[in-house]
């Protein structure tokens, strides 16, 4: 109904029905890239969980396809990853078909229920013909589990330099790094997290959804090894969010950079995303980027009120697909990340313009095409703590949305708490959501995307990022800008609608 096409986004994967959570076993072949999800297809909650299947050649717009796993005997089908065995490691392949392998871990609900810890073991399934139909592997589960209560999420991948298949998996407060040759044999190497004091890391919850890889570090011939830890809760604004670690992994073992541990020693916590609204992501196998990065999506939504937002026959979406970059700055290592170029082909009707005195409260774009729209700006800031700015989004109907800069406390913000509807859950616009800025560059540039129910902010070159979902009770038609000091000055702005209908 009418409802449902006002909070569906246009370029953001959502599913056609029902449930949705995180993004599984992403690869590429062949040029398609494949998404599969979390999902419940016969509700709006949370519920039996499948693997739902998505297709694209650009990571831009989908096209969804039948279902890929379901939930049998041994339980439903959580999270995990696919990796293309290229050399057939598994002897799955046939007659030169080059195997898809799938690792997803079980959730056994019977065992839930006779109140075992043992629930969750590790499990595979192959594809011949490309990721389109699946089967389950008669040996599974390949990894038992070993008496912990949390034990998901197996990400695997090839090591290039160690040639043989890594996978991490999370193991409740820490995570469990694994070794093999064919992908079916799994050999416990090392953990890390878990003797970790406290405050190095976040330890506000569960932790969930890992991932490991290798990349280059921008601008040097050095490379450098990622992990990320999917925590709930524990974000930095509250609820569920993804924190990440830059360090070495000698093919057993992944070991903290001095320097990065340091500067989470003072206290600094490292975030992909700092709004309320990206979850549980992971990286794409098979494929990196021109500049040697990853590509990554995420959930966006949190797990404090996912099941509440207000759609009815669908429920979430995904984050766009962003390049990884890892950067050195001044003090240590830092991921950044950025839209997928493959976005560019889409952009539209284009407004642009150029030295914007800012006094007061400015419109600066009115049009139904900011809905859909992706923004660039930047500004020189002369002084950062006069520099305070926000933006504002609103419609007829009186709802405004706001986010941007606060020189006070050097902060960017997003602030939903008038934006539409926010009254199905007391945790949704409670508080505004902040991220300290980093860089202390006199020039601050960034990038807005916006559609219809979503911003994802990308600040200093991506190095901040943050995206949050909304549901206003029309759509936003109007863009302003507000500076209460006198010489405020917007450098550049350029709007192009982004529509791939
Ligand atoms: C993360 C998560 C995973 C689990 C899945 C279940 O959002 O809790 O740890 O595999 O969702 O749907």
């Amino acid at each position: 109904d009418a409802e449902e096409e006002l909070y569906r986004p246009n370029y953001h994967f959502t599913p056609k029905v029902g449930w949705m959570n995180d993004p599984n076993g992403m690869f590429h072949y062949n040029g398609y890239y494949h998404l599969y999800f979390q999902h419940y297809p016969d509700g709006n909650k949370w519920g039996p969980m499948h693997w739902g299947h998505a297709v694209s050649t650009d990571m831009v717009k989908w096209k969804e396809q039948p279902i890929a796993l379901y939930p049998d005997d041994m339980g439903y089908i959580f999270s995990g990853s696919a990796v293309v065995d290229l050399q057939n490691s598994s002897g799955f392949g046939k007659e030169g078909q080059v195997p898809i392998i799938a690792m997803f871990t079980y959730h056994n609900m019977e065992i839930e229920k006779a109140e075992g810890i043992d629930v969750e073991s590790q499990a595979i399934a192959y594809s011949l013909d490309e990721g389109l139909t699946w089967t389950k592997y008669e040996g599974n589960p390949v990894i038992e589990n070993p008496g912990i209560r949390d034990f998901r999420d197996p990400k695997v991948s090839w090591d290039e330099e160690h040639e043989k298949w890594v996978m991490v998996l999370a193991a409740h407060d820490k995570v469990m790094f694994y070794g093999s040759k064919d992908l079916k044999k799994w050999e416990l190497m090392s953990d890390f997290g878990g003797d970790m004091k406290k405050d190095l890391g976040t330890h506000g919850g569960v932790w969930e959804c890992p991932d490991l890889f290798q990349m280059p570090v921008a601008g040097t011939n050095e490379t450098k090894w990622v992990l990320y830890v999917s925590v709930n809760p524990g974000g930095p604004n509250g609820g569920s969010a993804t924190q990440y670690f830059i360090g070495d992994f000698d093919g057993r073992k992944f070991t903290i950079d001095k320097g990065f541990e340091t500067v989470l020693n003072k206290g600094q916590k490292f975030w992909i995303d700092f709004g309320k609204d990206n979850y549980a992501g992971v990286t794409f196998s098979n494929i990196i980027s021109k500049n040697g990065g990853k590509f990554y999506m995420g959930w966006m939504s949190n797990w404090e009120y996912a099941n509440e937002v207000p759609t009815e026959t669908w429920r979430s979406a995904m984050t766009v697909a962003r390049e990884v970059k890892l950067i050195k700055d001044a003090e240590t290592y830092r991921l950044a990340f950025d839209p997928v170029d493959e976005l560019d082909a889409y952009k539209g009707v284009k407004y642009k313009k150029e030295r914007i005195a800012v006094n007061g409260l400015s419109a600066l774009l009115d049009s139904e095409k900011v809905n859909l729209s992706r923004t660039a700006i930047s500004f020189s800031i002369s002084d950062v703590k006069k520099d305070s700015f926000t933006f504002k989004l609103s419609n007829k109907q009186g709802d405004e949305l706001s986010f941007g800069y606060n020189g006070g406390d050097n902060s960017f913000f997003i602030d939903r708490d008038t934006s539409g509807k926010t009254g199905f859950s007391d945790r949704f616009s409670n508080k505004v959501s902040k991220a300290k800025r980093f860089s202390d560059n006199g020039m601050l540039s960034g990038t807005i995307l916006l559609d219809k129910t979503s911003i994802e902010l990308f600040f200093d070159e991506g190095s901040t990022v943050m995206t949050e979902i909304f549901f206003p009770n029309a759509p936003f038609e109007t863009l302003s800008i507000e500076s209460a000091s006198e010489d405020f000055v917007l450098d550049f702005l350029e709007v192009n609608e982004l529509n791939i209908n």
